[in-house]
């Protein structure tokens, strides 16, 4: 594709007032076919899926690739990503991972460690509650309680989390990062990892991790495994630390809802569904590149064309979801979302992912009926040059 005279995406002024609500452009997007053509900030064109039935189709026909996107010139909607961050089940797959990795993600072993889940939760209370007011529910709550748990799966703790951990992520996140500020948060990422792998603890996921990344008999980790560990912490932390924010701004400014909560615990499973759906949670999307002419409704993407699949625009189609702007936890049947992806890359932890969400919020609403914003969600510090769709802090009174 060459025509540069679209939209671009991500949507200049899709970030506020309020954060949680879409632009207009989505919309037109939508409107526009099953496909509508974007400028990404690379300045190549791509594009933009924000129908619910695209979205599946794409996700699911493997000549849409995401190994491949990730190569792809358009790709790095931002800069300069790493390749080997994306399709990382692949690398599992060949390093004889997958299964080891599996097993600790699924939903039986999420089942098993709600309890676990929910203490670090009350652990992470009990920190916030004997620091001074107004908590910061983002940097003290949302980024630790799911990145704890990740590390617990790893086989370590908190702790262990380098101190520039957090923000060496922002900053490979933001795309008004300098190239070199970017290389160097992923390279900051990329030597955290390798030491671990270099040192295992004695249980955990990095222990297999550890061996097969070293099976070739040198004391240097094998880079792709390398890679892939630095993007399942992240993959594995940050959707569900921006949900539970963006997700408690939501309930926070419908304090009926957390009433209601309250009196019918059997509507949280509701809520949740609803809050997954509404939530926008990233500006970018899930990249494909097609690897052959494909037909997609009124639209011929040509083989060799960047295609993103936008998770917000596609969960409020309001072809699959009715009034798709409105948070209606009482939507039955729940609307299907593409938040957890589709197809042969969905996510493999989702059962675990919304757990986290679900408890982060459960813990914390039972325990602090009095919750509330110290300011309209409009006035909250929004990040405005990120990928993550989210505030930088959330301070509450309770
Ligand atoms: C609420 C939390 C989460 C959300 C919303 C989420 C969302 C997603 C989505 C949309 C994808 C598909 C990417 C694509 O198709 O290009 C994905 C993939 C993935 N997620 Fe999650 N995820 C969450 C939690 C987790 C957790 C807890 C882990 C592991 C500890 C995890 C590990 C992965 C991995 C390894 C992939 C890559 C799959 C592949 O390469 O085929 N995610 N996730």
């Amino acid at each position: 594709m060459t025509d540069t005279a679209c939209p671009h995406f991500p949507f200049p002024d899709a970030y506020g007032p309020h954060g949680i609500e879409l632009h207009p452009a989505y919309h037109w997007a939508r409107s526009y076919g099953a496909a509508a053509p974007v400028t990404l900030a690379t300045g190549h064109t791509g594009w933009l899926i924000t129908r619910h039935d695209a979205a599946l189709q794409i996700l699911r026909d493997p000549r849409f690739s995401v190994s491949a996107a990730a190569h792809a010139e358009a790709s790095a909607e931002m800069g300069p990503t790493p390749p080997e961050t994306f399709g990382i089940m692949t690398t599992f797959h060949d390093a004889g991972l997958r299964s080891p990795l599996l097993d600790a993600v699924n939903a039986r072993q999420a089942a098993h460690d709600r309890p676990r889940i929910e203490a670090l939760a009350n652990h992470l209370l009990d920190q916030a509650e004997a620091r001074s007011r107004p908590v910061d529910l983002y940097q003290d709550y949302a980024l630790p309680l799911p990145l704890g748990d990740v590390c617990r799966i790893l086989g370590i703790t908190l702790d262990d989390v380098p101190d520039g951990f957090a923000d060496w992520e922002a900053t490979s996140l933001d795309f008004t990062s300098t190239r070199q500020q970017l290389d160097d948060a992923w390279q900051h990422q990329f030597a955290w990892a390798r030491t671990l792998l270099r040192n295992p603890p004695p249980r955990g996921l990095l222990r297999p991790f550890s061996a097969a990344a070293l099976a070739h008999g040198g004391t240097e980790p094998d880079e792709r495994i390398t890679w892939a560990t630095v993007s399942l912490i992240t993959a594995g932390h940050m959707s569900a630390t921006v949900l539970i924010a963006n997700s408690l701004i939501t309930l926070l400014t419908r304090p009926h809802l957390i009433d209601r909560l309250r009196r019918d615990p059997a509507l949280w499973k509701p809520t949740v569904d609803e809050l997954l759906r509404y939530t926008p949670f990233i500006h970018s999307g899930l990249p494909r590149l097609a690897l052959e002419d494909v037909r997609l409704g009124d639209t011929t993407i040509r083989a060799g064309d960047y295609v993103v699949i936008c998770i917000e625009g596609t969960n409020r189609d309001p072809r699959e979801c009715p009034n798709p702007d409105t948070f209606d936890p009482t939507r039955q049947p729940p609307t299907k979302t593409v938040t957890f992806g589709h197809g042969p890359n969905t996510c493999p932890a989702a059962a675990l992912g919304r757990l986290h969400v679900e408890t982060a919020l459960r813990v914390l609403l039972d325990r602090h009926p009095t919750l509330r914003l110290t300011s309209p969600p409009q006035h909250l510090p929004w990040r405005t040059t990120s990928l993550i769709r989210t505030v930088r802090r959330l301070p509450v009174h309770w």
